[in-house]
């Protein structure tokens, strides 16, 4: 991803620690969170300093191969945050190397790599779904930031720069990662507006949204999609509109072990999230995290293996 003119990645593994581009900071800030173990990284992707479901696998693999008792390592990481599949699917990966007898390091080094490709041919596939001109809305931040580079929504979106494209990027309430996709399609220079997140069906019933592609956090087997809040009610709108709408995601983000969405663990965060904007302090406020698009909903997946076509829309 371009940072201020400059290739960079948003964590890497640097004089024996993790470092990660504070996601918490940005954009007002750019500042660098140093992870000198497990605990940090535990941390880390607890409290959102690194977010979305590839990049928090990819830290979670440098927590456990910084880690002296791994089992421990991975029992903590795993207690972080509960929807996002490529956290779980990471770990298993790094216990599954060490046990072979690998560097655990390289092993971590090895998992990013990985990850970087998948987002890259994510991009050469999705690139093909998107027309000259067209205005493409996004939710969340699916970008470099939530996977090391590339990105999974933003990678066809960045491949398709020359495509003379905008982008409708929706805020995402309460912890505004819409933001974060605004900055990094600044720095690419990709044309963009931010919209409020109630604004999406307006634009799309006037037209002027001609496809929508989102993130994922967890895939259950019938293709129905954990993806953040606010996810479900874009899909809803897409269908209706006629409008297609796509998710991107590499295959970690499959679980083939959850039969559909009903089974996916919602993550509940504070309420304070929503509340920390308020004048006045109302009762009691509610804060899921993710909701579930069921897979009638959805056009296609795009993946690092090419296009799984769903619906009609
Ligand atoms: O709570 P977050 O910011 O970690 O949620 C992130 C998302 O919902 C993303 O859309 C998803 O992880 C895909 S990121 C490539």
């Amino acid at each position: 991803m371009l940072v201020n003119g400059k290739e960079m990645r948003s964590l890497w593994y640097e004089d024996d620690c993790l470092k990660l581009i504070d996601q918490r900071k940005l954009p007002a800030k750019f500042e660098i969170f140093v992870a000198k173990n497990e605990e940090d990284v535990a941390y880390a992707i607890k409290e959102m300093v690194v977010r979305g479901a590839p990049a928090i696998g990819c830290a979670a693999a440098y927590g456990i191969a910084m880690a002296k008792n791994k089992e421990k390592a991975a029992e903590l990481i795993s207690n972080t945050r509960p929807t996002a599949h490529d956290l779980f699917h990471a770990i298993d990966y790094m216990l599954k190397k060490i046990e072979q007898g690998e560097d655990a390091i390289k092993a971590a080094d090895a998992y990013v790599e990985t990850i970087i490709k998948k987002c890259k041919k994510i991009g050469e596939y999705g690139e093909k779904l998107i027309p000259k001109n067209a205005r493409i809305l996004t939710h969340c931040n699916a970008g470099a930031l939530a996977t090391v580079d590339h990105g999974t929504a933003l990678s066809p979106i960045r491949m398709a720069k020359d495509k003379n494209i905008f982008v409708w990027v929706d805020e995402t309430r309460p912890r505004l990662q819409g933001l974060l996709t605004a900055w990094e399609l600044e720095q690419e220079g990709i044309e963009y507006a931010i919209i409020a997140d109630n604004a999406a069906g307006y634009f799309i019933r006037k037209g002027e949204v001609d496809l929508i592609i989102v993130g994922a956090d967890r895939i259950a087997k019938n293709y129905d999609v954990a993806n953040k809040i606010g996810t479900y009610e874009k899909a809803v709108l897409a269908k209706e509109n006629e409008i297609p709408f796509y998710v991107a995601a590499p295959l970690s983000t499959f679980d083939n072990n959850i039969k559909n969405g009903d089974e996916i663990e919602i993550e509940e965060r504070s309420e304070k999230e929503v509340m920390n904007i308020y004048t006045w302090k109302p009762k009691k406020a509610r804060n899921p995290a993710f909701d579930i698009t069921p897979a009638k909903y959805i056009t296609g997946i795009i993946t690092e293996e090419g296009i799984i076509k769903l619906a009609d829309n």
